[in-house]
């Protein structure tokens, strides 16, 4: 039998009362069951998705376990949805301990956003850039930012202009990632392959980029990314096309993947644990520190992602003067 995450000596004696959580993507998977795990140690939390009746029921579970919650919808793949939670989030609490940046998936209908960038960076990258951002100066001394990545970072390296649509000179639009693979079969899956390595590539080298800066600009907030492991029994093998989605759903009988409650346990760990408090900038895979690969651990390309990033928004860099 699987162990719920609170199971773990590092929970054992761990009481979260008073302390604020925003878990974004926690309708289902992972986030769903980080949240009820946090609502039993006591900490009040904010359910994201964009499924309102998986939220409401999420939120009914913990206020059953005795938690204080609440459902916010925003669709990531909208900016001004997420700068709309932002305003919620800030209004409904008053400040943060921890922020976990967990929304996300493998989109293999994916195309491009009205801001012409490939749906998939928005929605596991720019969305969580966009959303700390505005919530920087909500976060609590000692608060901590966690963002799920993945060890499927490790497939590629940072290519920006990839992922957004150049105007073409003879007129148009076009994208590298558009034009160089066909879009349905087996092409479409190797295309989401790669948009999702990306994407969490790009989280890794974000959560970096923004310990440095915290750092750099002496704030008692940490930021780690973490890779949950492997695991077959959430929502995230349905995005999948078929006959991947059945495939991957029948991995849980195989020898190294992971329950949802070690996911689960994973971002917990990094979020609150007292072993990991001060930690900052480190990748984990599951409950591990582990080096991330190369391509994540280059600094140019961090700062090129965070500038890349805000431009593509619209917005100022965050922590600008600290880069
Ligand atoms: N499962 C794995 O093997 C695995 C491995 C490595 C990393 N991860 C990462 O773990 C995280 C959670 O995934 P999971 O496995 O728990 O899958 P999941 O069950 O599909 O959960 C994904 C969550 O993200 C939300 N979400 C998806 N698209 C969204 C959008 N456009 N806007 C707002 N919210 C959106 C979903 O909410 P709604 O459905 O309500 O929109 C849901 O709550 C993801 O970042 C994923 O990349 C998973």
């Amino acid at each position: 039998m699987s162990l719920t995450p609170e199971d773990l000596e590092d929970f054992a004696r761990l009481d979260c009362s008073g302390t604020q959580v925003l878990l974004t993507g926690s309708t289902s998977g992972i986030g769903r069951a980080g949240a009820l795990a946090l609502g039993r140690l006591g900490a009040d939390v904010i359910v994201h998705g964009r499924d309102a009746d998986a939220g409401a029921r999420v939120v009914e579970e913990l206020e059953a376990s005795g938690a204080e919650a609440r459902f916010l919808a925003a669709d990531f793949a909208d900016s001004e949805a997420l700068w709309d939670l932002a305003a919620t989030v800030r209004a409904a609490t008053d400040g943060l301990d921890v922020l976990i940046n967990n929304a996300g998936g493998v989109f293999p209908e994916a195309q491009f956003t009205d801001r012409d960038v490939e749906y998939t960076f928005q929605v596991n990258h720019l969305a969580p850039y966009l959303l700390t951002a505005e919530l920087l100066d909500h976060l609590r001394p000692g608060a901590r930012i966690v963002t799920t990545a993945s060890e499927a970072h490790r497939l590629t390296s940072l290519d920006i202009d990839r992922v957004t649509r150049a105007t073409n000179p003879r007129g148009g639009r076009r994208s590298r990632l558009a034009s160089a693979l066909p879009t349905t079969g087996i092409g479409s899956l190797t295309r989401a392959q790669w948009a999702y390595s990306h994407s969490k590539l790009a989280n890794v080298l974000f959560a970096k980029e923004l310990a440095d800066r915290l750092a750099a600009a002496e704030r008692a907030v940490v930021s780690n990314s973490v890779h949950p492991g492997a695991i077959p029994g959430t929502g995230f093998a349905r995005s999948l096309p078929e006959p991947l989605s059945r495939v991957v759903n029948s991995l849980d009988a195989l020898p190294g993947t992971s329950s949802v409650a070690d996911g689960a346990a994973a971002l917990l760990f990094a979020a609150l644990a007292p072993r990991t408090a001060g930690v900052s900038g480190r990748y984990f895979a599951g409950r591990e520190p582990t080096l991330p690969s190369a391509a994540a651990r280059d600094p140019e390309a961090a700062r090129r992602l965070w500038e890349r990033s805000a431009a593509l928004l619209g917005i100022d860099e965050p922590l600008a003067e600290y880069g």
